[in-house]
């Protein structure tokens, strides 16, 4: 059974602990998108592990863990998470490939994302400072890309330095005023990273087709959520890949029909970091109550998350371009202790009901989001290990999702730990 597990919202869903706990039935777990933007938590007992480019099935020993082409490699981030597991009892020696084809995030995309960001002021886009974007700028223009089978070759990478490198401060400089970045120093961190990484640099597109054919279960790990997907979200605040499913097949060259399951990975509310409109946003108490109840704070970047009720025009859409055949519904719990809870069933654009999601973004800024009223609960329900035992008005709720969504939820989560999630019949 190969499984694909993707963000339906804006990202931070909990993907991180879905993987995690699927990957206990799975030989091999993919990351086909995205970079060190992402953050992927896992909770085990009282052991807390963030990830940015590992695959969330990495801590789990014996996995084979994939970095696929369509991911942009941060050397220095990846490196740091390795030797960060290692130091927690957890080698990925042996078991961990990266893509030859994935392009690498160096200092100078870091940099134009950060000074790109300042000097747009109201505009920004509220990035990672990741260096995504100018990353794969550069790899859609093709002629100042450096990949990861560049490390193969140092002296040609650093020939090529000197004309990138030259090029990025001449227009830093007349863009921004920056001080030019030394090509010395950003050839000799690529000498590092290229003795650590060179070895566990491969054809995992191979890799990948020869695990199928050995009927192995692979588990496909999405990155942000599926309304960041450059082509399919909120343009222009996204982020710069095809972030929801149809990303997957170009990101790492499986086919969409090798994938037997999509789940689609929500919260029982929506989350937004960035720029960008929120039809359903709370900028109020109850947006702060879920804040402060949902330790709503950024993993990659410590920003607090806006806030809102769960959007089920948005979610809908995003079931319908993933082909995502059901829903893990997070953060029950953090609902708990709110007297009235609303769903979005549809939006109402210029006077007219709407169900289905503009992505368009000046027709998403009109929405104005038509709600359901729901009983609360006040039980604790982080206890709760099977559907029956929530009380009956979080039943009626996620019972209610379903109903606008259009999928069965078949996970429930109630809290951050892999153990705190009911398993829904
Ligand atoms: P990801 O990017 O989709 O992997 O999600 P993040 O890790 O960025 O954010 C999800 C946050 O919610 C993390 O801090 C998780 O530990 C936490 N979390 C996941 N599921 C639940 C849940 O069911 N209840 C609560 N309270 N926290 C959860
Ligand atoms: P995970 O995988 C939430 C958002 C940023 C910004 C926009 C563009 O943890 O769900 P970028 O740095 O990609 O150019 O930023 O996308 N963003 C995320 N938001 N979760 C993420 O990843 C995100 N990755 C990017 O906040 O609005
Ligand atoms: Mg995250």
């Amino acid at each position: 059974m190969n499984i694909c597990v993707v963000g339906l919202q804006w990202g931070d869903e909990g993907k991180g602990k879905v993987v995690d706990i699927l990957a206990e039935d799975s030989d091999v777990v993919v990351r086909y998108g995205g970079g060190s933007n992402a953050g992927h938590t896992v909770v085990i007992g009282d052991e807390r592990f963030a990830l940015h480019l590992l695959p969330s099935g990495s801590i789990r020993d014996g996995i084979v863990c994939v970095i696929a082409s369509a991911v942009v490699v941060d050397p220095a981030v990846l490196i740091g998470e390795i030797d960060g597991l290692k130091q927690r009892g957890i080698t990925l020696d042996g078991r961990l490939f990266i893509s030859e084809n994935a392009h690498v995030v160096l200092d100078y995309h870091k940099r134009e994302d950060q000074l790109r960001e300042e000097s747009l002021g109201k505009q920004k886009l509220g990035t990672t400072i990741r260096g995504i974007g100018p990353c794969y700028a550069d790899k859609v223009g093709r002629s100042h890309a450096v990949r990861m089978s560049d490390f193969r070759d140092l002296p040609a990478l650093s020939e090529k330095l000197r004309t990138v490198v030259a090029y990025k401060n001449k227009v830093l400089a007349a863009l921004y005023g920056a001080k030019p970045l030394s090509v010395e120093t950003i050839a000799e961190s690529c000498r590092r990273y290229a003795e650590r990484l060179v070895p566990l640099t491969t054809d995992t597109t191979r890799l990948l087709h020869q695990a199928i054919g050995a009927g192995k279960s692979i588990l496909f790990e999405g990155a942000q959520g599926s309304l960041l997907d450059l082509d399919h979200g909120t343009f222009p605040y996204v982020t710069s890949s095809n972030s929801s499913s149809l990303g997957l097949p170009s990101g790492c060259g499986v086919p969409a029909r090798r994938v037997d399951k999509y789940i689609g990975v929500a919260k029982a509310y929506t989350t937004r970091v960035g720029a960008g409109p929120f039809p359903t946003e709370q900028d109020n108490e109850t947006g702060q109550y879920i804040r402060e109840k949902g330790h709503e704070y950024g993993t990659t970047t410590g920003r607090p998350r806006r806030c809102g009720w769960f959007d089920g025009v948005a979610a809908a859409y995003s079931v319908r371009i993933g082909s995502v055949d059901s829903l893990a519904l997070m953060h029950l719990d953090t609902l708990t202790g709110l007297k009235e809870l609303r769903l979005c069933r549809a939006y109402e654009i210029e006077g007219q009901e709407e169900t289905f999601f503009p992505a368009n973004v000046d027709r998403l800024a009109k929405a104005r989001p038509v709600y359901e009223g729901l009983p609360g609960w006040d039980e604790d329900i982080s206890r709760a290990t099977t559907f029956d035992e929530l009380p009956t008005a979080a039943q009626d709720y996620v019972r209610r999702i379903e109903g606008i969504v259009g999928v069965p939820i078949g996970m429930v989560g109630v809290g951050p730990k892999r153990s705190q999630t009911i398993i829904k019949p």
